[in-house]
């Protein structure tokens, strides 16, 4: 991408009917490589404390964290629509400390669009860093951060009652100011339902093809992460076992002394060791 891609791009895709490629990232070089795709949205979520830092939740992350890792992906990627995820606490103490630490990502990370979970509960934060003058992306249905008090993350949305009520909060969430939705684990029918009957751009993440753009972790499209992988997670290459091979052979090298060879040395200015020898004598054998 040549030109910054914004909000308002966003927009025009949903009314063209072009579909919209986001990925979650979290570092520099990773960015550098999205950015020379046709990805136009970067998420940096918290999704990091698992992939990044190995904690087993996303409740760990911590705005130094986010905001430092945020910074990184939009040096290595400056013209996506880059948007940050707010992380666990950094919202649900107080509507002030809301702004203070959405406005840092704005401030210290470029970031366009602010990811908050919310429920019908949240509405006051959206209102709050909408009226501050950040654009607000709403991320319902299912929502990692509250793993504490569910025990296990389930599918949204599967009964006619949970997509009724799901349904109404994606109207309230635009009506307090979202500017876009992110809906995850959410059932397709109703995902296409929410994107069909709101103007705003709606990101899916395991919510079927009915949304306006998708949205996947990289590690999850590189085939790097390990262990078990949510349904929709689909791997697009083999960068883990890629790694894995190259590592064993840098192992293999180092231990049978092959590496480094003399291409990969610095070597003496011509005549150099000799002098050196003269001036250390009999000082070195
Ligand atoms: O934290 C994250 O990366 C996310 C995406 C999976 C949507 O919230």
């Amino acid at each position: 991408m040549n030109t910054k891609v914004t909000i308002a791009d966003l927009i025009k895709a949903k009314i063209e009917g072009k579909k919209i490629a986001a990925v979650s990232c979290y570092d520099y070089l990773t960015a550098k490589l999205v950015a020379q795709t046709n990805i136009a949205m970067v998420l940096v979520g918290d999704s990091a404390a698992q992939l990044v830092l190995g904690f087993d939740s996303t409740l760990p992350a911590t705005m130094d964290f986010m905001v430092a890792i945020t910074a990184a992906v939009r040096r290595g990627a400056p013209n996506v629509c880059l948007v940050a995820d707010m992380p666990f606490l950094s919202y649900q103490v107080g509507l002030d400390e809301a702004v203070r630490n959405a406005g840092r990502f704005a401030v210290e990370a470029g970031v366009q669009i602010i990811k908050i979970e919310v429920t019908s509960a949240h509405l006051d934060v959206i209102k709050k860093v909408s009226d501050a003058g950040m654009a607000v992306m709403a991320h319902i249905g299912m929502r990692p951060q509250n793993i504490g008090k569910i025990g296990k993350l389930k599918a949204e949305g599967t009964t006619a009652e949970m997509a009724a009520e799901l349904i109404e909060l994606s109207k309230q969430v635009v009506d307090a100011g979202a500017v876009c939705l992110l809906l995850e684990g959410v059932a397709a029918e109703v995902a296409e339902i929410i994107t069909k009957n709101t103007g705003v751009p709606v990101i899916g993440c395991g919510s079927g093809p009915g949304c306006d753009g998708q949205i996947l972790v990289a590690p999850d499209i590189l085939g790097l992460s390990d262990g078990p992988k949510p349904k929709f997670a689909k791997t697009f290459g083999q960068i883990g076992k890629a790694s894995l091979e190259a590592f064993e052979k840098y192992a293999a090298e180092v231990t049978a002394g092959t590496y480094p060879d003399d291409a990969h040395c610095y070597r003496m200015k011509q005549g150099q060791l000799d002098t050196l020898r003269q001036i250390l004598k009999d000082k070195i054998h």
